[in-house]
């Protein structure tokens, strides 16, 4: 079943007087409900522009954004804003957890804003706290744990409210390979565990080589798409092998990563 199209996909930046930059042209892209993908490209490509389309936190300048059978690309206001609240879940590289919260309360947030009882917020917290194995630090502050404890946190809030997709921009980007590691498993338990789809922004190799498929992207296009095959480590060596064929990347050799 399809969960999220991108329709022919153009964005121009600026134009009116401005210099235009066409980050996008003309991108399609199709993801299946539970699949596991990852964006790559050089940078400047276009990959957060993508991404901003998908999340609806930016609108095309031509083509079209619909998940779950609807044409978001097109909402305005409430119905935009409620969309995004109930349907998107988000990881972003700096967690983006409240520091007025605690961790457990940071990860509730979706389903209080939408006004769910406390007692099914709870069983709920404690369901995927337990799964996540960060049930010791529910209590606690963001500040009281480590980045990959918080990006840990950061997931279970992306996925608590039950997304019809996750969008993650390099959310492995201010971690340690350690916790790039966790969060990863982490995220491959959700998808495979709650077949959450989940579509990932990643410069890193090594991050990349969780996902199901990975769709490459340069000057704002579809450059090649390779799927996972028996073993991460080798589709770890494949993923490598397309970024030096397509120049330009920031990836740095992390042969003794994979
Ligand atoms: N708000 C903006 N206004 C004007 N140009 C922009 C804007 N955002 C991005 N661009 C341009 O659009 C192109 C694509 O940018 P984008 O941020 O999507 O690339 P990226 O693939 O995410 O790069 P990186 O790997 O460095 O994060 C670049 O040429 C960039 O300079
Ligand atoms: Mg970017």
């Amino acid at each position: 079943m399809l969960v999220l199209e991108a329709k022919g996909l153009t964005k121009v930046y600026g134009g009116r007087g401005k210099v235009a930059t066409r980050a996008l042209n003309n991108l399609s892209l199709q993801v299946e409900k539970g699949e596991f993908v990852g964006i790559m490209g050089p940078s400047g490509s276009g990959k957060t522009t993508l991404l901003n389309l998908l999340a609806t936190i930016d609108a095309p300048t031509s083509g079209a954004v619909v998940i779950e059978g609807k044409e978001v690309s097109h909402m305005r206001g409430e119905e935009l804003a409620l969309f995004r609240r109930r349907r998107l879940g988000f990881i972003f590289q700096d967690y983006n957890l409240l520091d007025s919260l605690t961790i457990g309360e940071n990860i509730a947030l979706p389903l209080v804003l939408d006004r769910v009882p406390v007692k099914a917020i709870k069983e709920r917290l404690r369901t995927l706290a337990g799964q996540l194995g960060i049930l010791d630090i529910l209590e606690k502050y963001p500040y009281e744990v480590s980045g990959g404890q918080q990006q840990r946190a950061a997931a279970a809030r992306a996925i608590i409210h039950e997304p019809a997709v996750i969008l993650a921009d390099e959310p492995t980007g201010n971690l340690d390979s350690r916790s790039a590691r966790d969060l990863m498993e982490t995220l491959v338990l959700l998808n495979n565990l709650a077949g959450v789809t989940i579509v990932m922004v990643t410069h890193d190799a090594f991050a990349a080589s969780f996902c199901s498929r990975i769709q490459f992207i340069r000057d704002g296009q579809i450059y090649t798409e390779i799927r996972k095959g028996a073993s991460r480590e080798a589709f770890f060596q494949q993923i490598l092998d397309v970024l030096s064929l397509m120049g330009g990347g920031r990836n740095e050799p992390l042969a003794n990563r994979g």
